[in-house]
């Protein structure tokens, strides 16, 4: 009787699978496969994240405790909302813990970000771009900042270096943007793809920060160049 009900569940569930690979190119289908088998997926449903990278800051958050309750997020490439569904829950901005000060999330990306009770979205709009400084120093309480989170990745070319370059120009102007927000003393948390240019990125960012670690999370897939610069105690530049 087990085995019989064993046999039909793994018979729905390829059946489900040759649903959902039918139609596809190969590279589509090795990405289904690789979904259909990764834990952290499989996680971020069961916890109704929008995504598995909720996991990478959950556990950066749990081991750095960047994100306090009342403090003020700014979350650069927020779509589809999984970073920004972690710091709501961390800083409070929902008002769930009534005993604790409520923080302020926003979000900024080029696409459409869902709304999510807590956070302010800024869809549509580019954080490299001078004009998305000026609305976030008009959202933020104060103008100002505590972290800096940044999952932003350009669009993949193909061409590693030049993506990589991409990426690294996308952080540098992140100095930018914390120049005009960033609390003395506060945090950026940024993406990177590993390359020949990421040590240009760590001195920039040793130049206005006290303390610069990388950090590669486990759930950040191991076959990835993909890697977090962690800076912490902001001190803003002198002209
Ligand atoms: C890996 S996704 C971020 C996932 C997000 N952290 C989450 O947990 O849901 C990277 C995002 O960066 C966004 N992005 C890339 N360049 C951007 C830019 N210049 N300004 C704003 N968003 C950008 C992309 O549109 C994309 O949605």
């Amino acid at each position: 009787m087990w085995i019989f009900s064993v046999q039909r569940r793994c018979f729905h569930c390829s059946l489900s699978v040759t649903k959902k690979l039918k139609g596809k190119t190969a590279t589509e289908q090795r990405w289904v496969l690789r979904q259909l088998k990764d834990p952290y997926v499989k996680a971020s449903h069961a916890q109704n994240f929008r995504c598995r990278s909720a996991f990478k800051l959950l556990e950066i958050d749990d081991k750095f405790r960047l994100l306090q309750p009342g403090y003020s997020v700014v979350d650069c490439g927020a779509a589809p909302g999984a970073w920004s569904q972690v710091a709501v829950q961390r800083i409070n901005s929902a008002g769930t813990d009534q005993g604790s000060p409520r923080g302020t999330v926003i979000g900024i990306d080029l696409l459409n970000i869902p709304p999510l009770d807590g956070a302010h979205f800024l869809s549509n709009h580019d954080v490299t771009d001078p004009a998305t400084h000026g609305k976030l120093q008009e959202l933020l309480p104060r103008g100002r900042a505590h972290v800096i989170l940044s999952d932003m990745a350009p669009n993949a070319s193909g061409f590693r270096d030049m993506d990589q370059e991409k990426l690294i120009t996308m952080c540098l102007s992140l100095i930018d943007l914390a120049e005009k927000i960033l609390l003395p003393g506060g945090s950026l948390l940024c993406k990177y793809w590993d390359g020949v240019l990421s040590h240009h990125l760590q001195e920039k960012l040793s130049s206005v920060f006290s303390s610069v670690r990388t950090i590669k999370p486990d759930a950040s897939r191991k076959d990835s160049a993909e890697r977090y610069f962690l800076a912490r105690m902001y001190r803003k530049p002198v002209k």
